[in-house]
């Protein structure tokens, strides 16, 4: 077998993998994914079987700890993630901080680092003895932090978590309920919510999980690593895919365009024109999240009596693309973000929430890749190496000489 550690002693070679395409950054037991097939599995479990079967807790403490929970195990774990859903009373000061217009994104990512400061018996170096209550009180608080940061976008008192709730739910209460009447809980919506929340829980090395990787593998804390990661996360070509998905979809609408006038642009790269929520750097098949959130999709809003004809235009999208030789050369299949959004705004999300329920939805994947490089023990600081391009030797010139 290929030892590793006998080719950390040899430099002088660097490959050139523009955007890492092709190169393997580590080695990990966490998720499978077969692009060409169009495969993704958990700890080996098919996704398919775990969306059927599985809730986002369970497929979160499968991810973490690498096997699913028995019934004991499960009830402790839930009972973690109740107990640690509290924020410190005094983070609301940072809340208070922030601009109106500050996208939750950006107010997201500095609370999970502010939280970590208000723990700081768990804020430390990685310890496999503390983990799971480092693990639960992320988890849990993210959804806690990421429902007042919506709140306080929308100028909102904030609405503390009820222990009655379970995961989920509790995310929806925190949400829309208000301080004297509670938000009517859907079964039907509770579940389509935590299926987006399953579907995103971990997918190998994408941007944001290589970043928190990347952090970690210099030793910072688990906090500041997923902080990171949700800054990855932001951007249109990563999570903020799903926001720029209904963007783009209303744009199409708003010009009485079928779809048609639209792709005919993305083809011809009119201004960097491109239909979100389709290709993927791994997937060239159809993602197989995409093709269960379209079901559920469906379920949902036939269901809530609902018709959106921003539905109608996705699908439109989708039966073109798929037969147009633009989209079949380049194998550009829908990515979990093309009907991933439909379902939210049904529930009443607001767009710019979107990502926020994404990174929601990753963070058992980024915990347990934290988890992973913190436990090899022999793991050395991620660190590239680049193919240097400037010029090879220049001299100071003092500022009167310029
Ligand atoms: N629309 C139109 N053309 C596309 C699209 C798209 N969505 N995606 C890729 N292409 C084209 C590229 O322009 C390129 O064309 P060319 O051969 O003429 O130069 C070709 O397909 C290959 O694409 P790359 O850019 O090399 O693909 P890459 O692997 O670098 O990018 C990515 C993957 C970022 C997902 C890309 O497909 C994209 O921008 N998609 C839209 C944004 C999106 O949906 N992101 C979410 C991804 S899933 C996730 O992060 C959860």
């Amino acid at each position: 077998a290929l030892d590793i550690r006998d080719l950390r002693t040899k430099t002088g070679c660097i490959t050139y993998d523009e955007s890492y395409g092709n190169t393997g950054s580590c080695q990990s037991r966490i998720t499978f994914i077969d692009g060409e097939k169009g495969i993704l599995r958990y700890r080996g479990i098919p996704i398919e079987e775990l969306a059927e079967g599985s809730t986002f807790v369970q497929a979160a403490y499968l991810i973490i700890f690498g096997k699913l929970p028995t019934e004991t195990e499960r009830l402790r774990f839930s009972g973690l993630l109740t107990k640690y859903q509290m924020i410190h009373e005094d983070m609301k000061f940072h809340f208070e901080g922030f601009p109106s217009s500050a996208h939750p994104m950006a107010i997201l990512s500095a609370m999970i680092n502010a939280a970590g400061c208000f723990l700081p018996e768990l804020n430390t170096e990685y310890d496999a003895e503390r983990f799971e209550i480092q693990a639960a009180h992320l988890l849990s608080q993210v959804r806690t932090l990421a429902a007042y940061a919506f709140r306080k976008s929308r100028g909102l008192p904030s609405i503390y978590p009820k222990k009655k709730y379970m995961f989920t739910e509790n995310f929806l209460h925190m949400m829309f309920s208000e301080p004297d009447e509670d938000y009517e809980l859907d079964p039907a919506v509770v579940d389509a919510l935590d299926l987006i929340f399953l579907l995103h829980a971990d997918h190998e090395q994408n941007c944001s999980t290589a970043t928190v990787r990347m952090v970690a593998s210099s030793k910072a804390n688990l906090f500041a690593s997923a902080s990171a990661g949700v800054c990855a996360l932001w951007g249109p070509l990563h999570g903020g895919a799903n926001q720029a998905v209904i963007e783009m979809l209303k744009e199409i609408r708003a010009d009485k365009d079928d779809g048609t006038l639209f792709l005919d642009k993305v083809k011809h790269k009119n201004h960097g024109a491109k239909l979100m929520g389709f290709g993927h750097r791994v997937y060239k098949n159809y993602d197989p999240r995409a093709r269960i959130i379209k079901r559920k999709c469906d379920e949902l809003l036939s269901k809530m009596g609902i018709s959106d004809p921003l539905l109608d235009i996705a699908k439109k999208l989708e039966e073109t693309a798929l037969n147009d030789p633009y989209f079949i050369e380049r194998r550009l299949y829908p990515n979990v973000d093309f009907y991933s959004g439909i379902i939210m705004r049904a529930i009443g999300i607001p767009t710019e929430m979107f990502t926020v329920i994404f990174a929601i939805g990753r963070m058992p994947g980024w915990i347990a890749n934290y988890r992973e490089v913190a436990e090899a023990g022999d793991s050395r600081i991620y660190r590239p190496r680049q193919i240097y391009q400037g010029p090879s030797l220049n001299h100071y010139v003092p500022l009167f000489e310029r």
